[in-house]
């Protein structure tokens, strides 16, 4: 692969942004989730490893950190997008998701009509800043963007913000621990998770999607699936 990343043809970088549960969050110094298992299973079809390198979201969706050959591959929960796919090669889908709003616990705010003179967080790069930012005029709310979903969750826990969107099966997630936040919200914006490389490596997208097809087949995606999201 002529135009894969920095190292060896032994390693498969990948870029990624934690935390974004259950798909990548890092445990003890090792990171896990449903893409990390993905990845490793597509290391193993090119006889290579893992290895993970963290980065801002916002260098990963821009196809920034892949072009100017940070990693190989990014696995980062990233939504299929027209202008995503025109920055780099993007996968087949392998995720369904939507949005949600999610607020302190005990917050009078329930929907986005609620949300007149607020605060809204996102994470800088994401469809859910795209959504707030093009739904900002319409519910009379200012956009704050922060570097990640952890960040995120601590502002909000710390009253500087008073609401979030980002992706629902994140918060979901994520509000398991962070019991001071409520999910009072979904927002249906049908949007697909895939992988991107970098724009011509139409070499390891082919691979890709090729272990893509196999999983779907074989019942793997099926297995990790249940194990990671679940229902
Ligand atoms: N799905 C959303 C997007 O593509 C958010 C993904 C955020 N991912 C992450 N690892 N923080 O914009």
């Amino acid at each position: 692969a002529c135009s894969s990343g920095a190292e060896d043809d032994s390693t498969l970088t990948v870029c990624t942004n934690v935390p974004f549960e259950p798909f990548e969050f890092s445990e003890d110094g090792e990171y896990a989730g449903f893409d990390i298992d993905l990845m490793n299973l597509l290391a193993e079809r090119l006889d290579q490893s893992v290895e993970v390198v963290e980065i801002s979201f916002d260098s990963i969706s821009s196809g920034e950190a892949l072009n100017a050959g940070t990693c190989d591959i990014a696995a980062a929960g990233l939504s299929i997008t027209e202008e995503r796919q025109a920055a780099m090669g993007m996968s087949q889908a392998y995720y369904r998701a939507d949005q949600a709003l999610v607020v302190p616990a005990g917050s009078d705010v329930a929907t986005l009509d609620d949300l007149d003179g607020l605060q809204v967080a996102v994470q800088s790069g994401s469809t859910g800043e795209a959504y707030a930012n093009d739904n900002a005029e319409q519910y009379g709310y200012e956009v704050v963007a922060f570097e990640s979903m952890g960040d995120i969750a601590s502002a909000l826990t710390a009253g500087s913000v008073q609401a979030s969107i980002a992706d629902l099966a994140t918060w979901n997630e994520m509000i398991e621990t962070a019991t001071d936040l409520a999910l009072v919200q979904t927002i249906e914006t049908a949007e697909h998770y895939g992988f991107a490389v970098q724009k011509d490596d139409t070499e390891l997208l082919d691979e890709v999607n090729a272990m893509l097809d196999e999983i779907f087949a074989d019942g793997t995606y099926a297995e990790l699936y249940e194990q990671w999201i679940g229902e």
